[in-house]
């Protein structure tokens, strides 16, 4: 079969099994490029079930460009809060008031002004060009990448230049000009449902006559399996340092790992009997706290994208007269209640759920 001929049966198998099985997603009810942009950050690195909700209520707070512009970064961060990989939330605060400088508050209609967008690589800019501008322009996030090598039968790692070029290449070749708003949305919902990472459901899936790799019977040697690299593990103290009722929190900084986020102040242990010290040594440091004592009341495991960590929580009594006297960073001392209105990272989430717990069991032994 011609190059030109596969590429033809591509596109009208996959618009008609699309017509017939796509998913009615709300993003995919407008043309509003504000509304489409947010939901493709919201969509890097994150399941659709997941984004729905932070979608809606996204969009609740902040209805356009403008609002999100004029919105005080740590508003931003509460509404994104549990959703993973903050940076996306910072780029799109800063890029909303990038837009209102430079275009009036309109997010552009070309590849190169969206390029300049923090947040917005090649196809997240394609995805909105030709989903709310109907331009068609290619797209290459994971889904697509591997539908089409596996169309394609390409081997090698996907993530290599070389590959990803032909990709990209092949993305474009397959792209119409007319219609890419449903082709675009087409091809996505195929490698979400159909041409997934294992165990495609090759039997029921439209392109099966055009797949090479089906044909091959290579379609689960494509991508070809990585090796995951074991993720390393940290020790971590972590004090809940109370002062008359009070417990102090912290501000991780802007351009680091959970960047903007309030939790409570830990420091990382080689060995375990060390915990205590480096939590002790550290809030001195950095606040220029003294604190009395620091009692062991339970552990939690968390995993982050590089690395895992065991939290080591300790309750930390201070004085009452005691005072923050050093800011390496943001600090202050709240309410329990008060904590629910700050942007907190999911992991001090799952501290102050264990402290609950902790105290309910204790109020039960009582
Ligand atoms: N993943 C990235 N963009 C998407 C979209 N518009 N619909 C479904 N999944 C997606």
């Amino acid at each position: 079969m011609g190059h030109a001929n596969k590429i033809e049966k591509v596109r009208s198998a996959l618009l008609r099994w699309y017509r017939a099985k796509g998913r009615d997603l709300p993003w995919r009810r407008t043309r509003d490029p504000y509304r489409i942009w947010v939901s493709e950050i919201m969509l890097q690195q994150t399941r659709v079930e997941t984004v729905i909700d932070y979608y809606h209520r996204f969009l609740q707070v902040f209805p356009s460009v403008t609002a999100l512009a004029g919105a005080d970064l740590e508003a931003v961060l509460k509404v994104w809060e549990g959703l993973g990989y903050y940076a996306r939330a910072r780029n799109l605060h800063r890029g909303a008031q990038t837009i209102v400088e430079e275009w009036d508050g309109e997010l552009p209609g070309t590849l190169q002004d969206l390029l300049c967008i923090p947040g917005i690589g090649r196809s997240t800019a394609g995805a909105i060009l030709s989903l709310a501008f109907e331009i068609s322009t290619p797209i290459l996030d994971g889904n697509v990448k591997r539908v089409v090598a596996r169309l394609f039968a390409l081997r090698g790692d996907l993530k290599s230049p070389g590959v990803e070029q032909k990709l990209w290449k092949l993305s474009g070749a397959l792209t119409p000009k007319r219609g890419v708003h449903h082709y675009t949305q087409a091809i996505m919902d195929l490698g979400a449902m159909i041409c997934t990472p294992r165990k495609p459901d090759c039997p029921h899936c439209p392109l099966r006559n055009e797949c090479k790799a089906f044909h091959l019977q290579w379609q689960e040697k494509i991508p070809s399996p990585t090796k995951k690299n074991s993720r390393p593990h940290h020790q971590v103290a972590l004090g809940v340092i109370r002062k008359r009722g009070r417990i102090l929190i912290y501000q991780r900084p802007s351009d680091g790992l959970l960047g903007g986020l309030w939790g409570f102040p830990n420091y990382r242990s080689r060995t375990r009997k060390g915990l205590l010290r480096a939590l002790v040594q550290g809030v001195r440091k950095d606040y220029g706290i003294r604190m009395e004592t620091g009692n062991p009341v339970g552990i939690l495991s968390h995993g982050y994208t590089h690395f895992t960590v065991t939290f080591h929580l300790f309750e930390c009594p201070c004085r009452d007269g005691e005072k923050i006297r050093k800011r390496a960073f943001p600090a202050k001392w709240v309410y329990p209640g008060e904590l629910k209105n700050y942007p907190l990272a999911s992991s001090d989430r799952k501290v102050i759920r264990k402290l609950s717990a902790i105290s309910r069991q204790q109020s039960v032994k009582r």
